[in-house]
């Protein structure tokens, strides 16, 4: 049963954070990239920036599998109570805040924008880069303590 729950656990990582990752960071430059002129924004790269924002918010919500089946494997361990476990806690909860709180509000006012046939400032675009990258770093670093375990006695 363990090794069932563990491996939907990756599988969901696998396939929801993966593509929230590769769409996250290529919204800000699409964003930066679309042209507003004097009849409003190209809409082939609105389109674009939409698809994106879309991928975000959907695969977003199917990555609370992550988190869900994580506990299940974590429960049916008994590990619930080891160091690596609680600070991966505490990093995927930091992750899933700066998502929800930081990068798809901003994605949001970055595509009303276009849709309001306003060119994006730079600056924003870039400020959600950086929120993206927090993001990217922050469960790049929970895969890592997956994997490694500090502390842990059981498995390699
Ligand atoms: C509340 C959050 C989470 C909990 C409670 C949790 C729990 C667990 C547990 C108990 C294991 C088994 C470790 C072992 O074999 O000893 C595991 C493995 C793993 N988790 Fe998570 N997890 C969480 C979030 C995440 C996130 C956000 C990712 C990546 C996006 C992730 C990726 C992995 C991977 C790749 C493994 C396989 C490691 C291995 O067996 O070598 N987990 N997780």
């Amino acid at each position: 049963m363990t090794k069932f729950l563990l491996s939907l656990h990756v599988l969901a990582a696998i396939v929801a954070i993966g593509p929230v990752t590769v769409a996250a960071s290529m919204f800000p430059p699409a964003a930066r990239r679309v042209q507003v002129g004097a009849d409003g924004p190209d809409t082939a790269g609105v389109g674009t920036v939409r698809l994106l924002h879309r991928i975000c918010r959907v695969y977003s919500g199917i990555g609370l599998a992550v988190p869900l089946l994580g506990f299940a494997t974590a429960a049916a361990m008994g590990v619930l109570g080891d160091g690596w476990l609680i600070t991966s806690i505490a990093l995927t909860a930091a992750a899933a805040g700066v998502l929800v709180a930081f990068v798809l509000p901003r994605q949001d006012e970055l595509l009303e924008r276009l849709d309001g046939r306003q060119a994006v400032e730079r600056d924003s675009t870039v400020r959600l880069a950086m929120f993206t990258g927090v993001f990217n770093l922050l469960w790049a670093t929970v895969t890592v303590l997956m994997i490694v375990r500090p502390g842990s006695t059981t498995g390699a």
